[in-house]
């Protein structure tokens, strides 16, 4: 019989799913412009972030969201796994820190970005932007519970996210061949969804939201029982690894073409997935990604995979790659910022820390 050691126990991206954490959508609010966004956000929203940041989202457009959450949190009911929601609170209210102030927050829609869990440790991420400061708030009650039932509960360093972390000559000497980040290392600062998990092995990118510093501290806490290893892509706005960089199996890799060069070394002998264009039509808003959000899927284990019910190029190949494709609306929660992976973080898989890559 299949023996479960914890409640939280995740070490991978395709164990069997048994509990997940699904966003909420309620309360989103409008970031306010920071030289992160600069760095990482569509062109075309820059001016919605520097006029109505601090305000709610539209509400049209978060009603709609909502109804397709609710919907994939059926879905995943009826494939067995147990859902968990974190709190609904209100983002749209100001706050400072002795620095700096922040017209409001942003949302708990994407646990992925915030939470990482590693084995039985969940860590909350010390994420660089000023708007996602309190987001933890959101998932406080759930932290708790799944302390109090014997999880390991950390938090990586509080970051202060004043000045000196910040570039703010970003943009401006920006050459062909050197990446420059909004983000200096300050501090040591990352969101989780820069990290994707292999078991012992654990790939990172640097980016305009997790330094260097963020991942030499993560890789300490962890301790020698995990290799992180740094990835280089070619994006020159790199923020979560997640719509770049997909393991989705053991032997099986999801790469974005336009990304993805050179496949890391360690990846010899595996199956390289080139996804497919993505269909998302030009005029579906995305305020923070681009159409690659479209394969930010999510793995209820080595066969199933959930994918949006639109993307038909992509769910054809995943057909004729073996998978089992499990089609789910999910459109109108892609304009808040992600997909299936980001919309979750995974509590709980079936499995136990294994190496890969021997
Ligand atoms: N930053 C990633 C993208 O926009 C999610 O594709």
């Amino acid at each position: 019989m299949n023996h479960t050691p914890t409640t939280v126990n995740s070490y991978n991206e395709w164990d069997p799913l048994e509990e997940v954490i699904v966003g909420v959508v309620e309360g989103s609010t409008i970031p306010q412009w920071h030289v992160t966004l600069e760095a990482t956000m569509p062109k075309k929203y820059w001016s919605l972030f520097r006029q109505k940041g601090g305000k709610l989202f539209p509400e049209g457009q978060i009603t709609a969201a909502k109804k397709e959450l609710d919907e994939f949190c059926r879905l995943l009911e009826s494939e067995g796994v147990t859902v968990r929601r974190p709190d609904t609170i209100p983002f749209n209210k100001p706050y400072s820190s002795p620095e700096w102030t922040s017209h409001g927050g942003l949302y708990a829609a994407m646990p992925r970005d915030i939470l990482l869990v590693i084995g039985n440790e969940i860590i909350e991420s010390p994420m660089a932007w000023r708007s996602r400061y309190f987001e933890i708030e959101a998932y406080r009650s759930l932290l708790k519970d799944y302390f109090a039932k014997g999880a390991k509960w950390s938090s990586a360093p509080k970051p202060l996210l004043g000045g000196k972390l910040y570039n703010d000559a970003y943009g401006k000497n920006q050459t062909q061949d050197k990446l420059e980040y909004a983000i200096t290392e300050h501090e040591p600062v990352f969101d989780a969804a820069d990290f994707i998990r292999c078991g012992r092995d654990i790939f990172v990118q640097q980016s305009n939201v997790t330094n260097q510093l963020g991942i030499e501290w993560l890789q300490r806490h962890l301790g020698s029982t995990y290799r992180i290893h740094t990835l280089k892509f070619e994006d020159k706005h790199p923020m979560h690894i997640d719509a770049t960089f997909m393991p989705l199996a053991p032997g099986k890799l999801l790469i974005n073409p336009e990304r993805v060069g050179q496949i890391p070394s360690m990846f010899k002998g595996w199956d390289i997935l080139t996804a497919p264009r993505p269909s998302i039509p030009g005029e579906h808003p995305l305020y923070f990604t681009s159409k690659w959000v479209s394969i930010n899927v999510l793995m209820l284990d080595e066969e199933r995979v959930i994918v949006e019910k639109n993307e038909l190029p992509l769910i054809h190949s995943f057909k004729s790659w073996g998978f089992k494709v499990i089609p789910c609306s999910f459109r109108n929660f892609n304009t808040f910022g992600g997909s299936f992976h980001c919309a979750t973080v995974d509590i709980r898989r079936r499995g136990t820390l294994q190496s890969y890559f021997d």
